[in-house]
């Protein structure tokens, strides 16, 4: 089978993907080439790359080159550059770790919620659809993005997981997405995106004031503290127990992806990867 279909969340910390081999993540830090005099390895995830004339270095290696790179654009639109290239490293990862002969990929990614607009999501599937020949580690990578959705994050997450109507929080590295479905449909009154989130905290720890500060946001969305609310993205697990003090029934998402011949549970930060790529396979099949 050389066509894949794929929910692709290129988030500004990590990328998530999801397809019916299963998941992968991936440190989506990228910075400009430079020489390297001593080739010290860094994570298993390091890439360098040309891609389109442009060199350069991605995932842990790439954290540790701040000053070389031109740092992560936290919490702003995904239809820039950086997007493009790390879901062509996405679709490369995914591809030779499950199925090196896919080559028509087909694809749902994600914006944040208050960013979720036709123009914006115009100018990402125009940036994305087309043929590809780029190299990575040295080797040489070939395929086509046949066609690409856009989808809200935190939002399309409720595709994980069987509900129809739920309350999402989908806290970020530079965006919190709150997100509230009725009936399967997206909320958009009582649905927004903070442009904050755990790399913009000034205390990266400070989960309390986070806490407080959703509490506050998703009360003049008109959210009650009776609401069930669940919870997605890199810190799911930790966030929940201070959103307690807010919410009585917060709780991690629990996602199910259905793979080839099961269905597995996958951590809470696969939620709107998951939810990327059932909506994809409803639209794509
Ligand atoms: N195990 C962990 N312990 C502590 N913090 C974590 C852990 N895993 C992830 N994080 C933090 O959670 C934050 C959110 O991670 P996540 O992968 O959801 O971000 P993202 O989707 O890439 O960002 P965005 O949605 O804003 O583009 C990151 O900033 C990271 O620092
Ligand atoms: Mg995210």
């Amino acid at each position: 089978m050389d066509k894949l279909i794929l929910g692709v969340d290129a988030g500004n910390y990590k990328g998530k993907v999801a397809g019916v081999y299963g998941v992968d993540s991936f440190k989506t830090n990228i910075c400009n080439w430079f020489e390297r005099d001593v080739d010290e390895t860094f994570g298993p995830d390091d890439m360098e790359f040309e891609i389109n004339g442009r060199k350069g270095y991605a995932g842990t290696i790439a954290m540790y080159e701040d000053e070389f790179g031109d740092g992560a654009t936290y919490g702003d639109t995904k239809a820039h550059e950086d997007t493009k290239i790390r879901i062509l490293l996405a679709i490369y990862r995914y591809t030779k770790k499950y199925c090196p002969d896919a080559k028509r990929i087909y694809l749902v990614t994600g914006q944040p919620i208050n960013r979720h607009k036709d123009e914006e999501k115009t100018k990402i599937i125009n940036m994305l659809i087309g043929y590809y020949d780029f190299s990575v580690n040295g080797q040489r990578v070939r395929f086509a993005i046949e066609d690409v959705k856009v989808a809200p994050e935190g939002s399309a997450a409720f595709w994980s997981t069987p509900a129809t109507d739920m309350k999402i929080i989908d806290v970020g590295s530079g965006t919190v997405n709150l997100a509230s479905i009725i009936d399967k449909k997206h909320i958009h009154k009582s649905s927004g995106t903070m442009n904050t989130g755990i790399e913009t905290l000034r205390n990266k720890n400070d989960y309390e004031a986070l806490a407080r500060a959703i509490y506050q946001q998703a009360t003049k969305l008109k959210w009650k503290n009776t609401d069930v609310v669940f919870t997605c993205g890199g810190v799911a697990e930790i966030i929940t127990p201070y959103l307690k003090k807010h919410f009585y029934d917060a709780i991690p998402m629990q996602p199910k992806l259905k793979r080839e011949f099961d269905t597995i549970q996958v951590p809470p930060t696969y939620a709107n990867a998951v939810g990327f790529y059932n909506l994809a396979r409803g639209v794509f099949k």
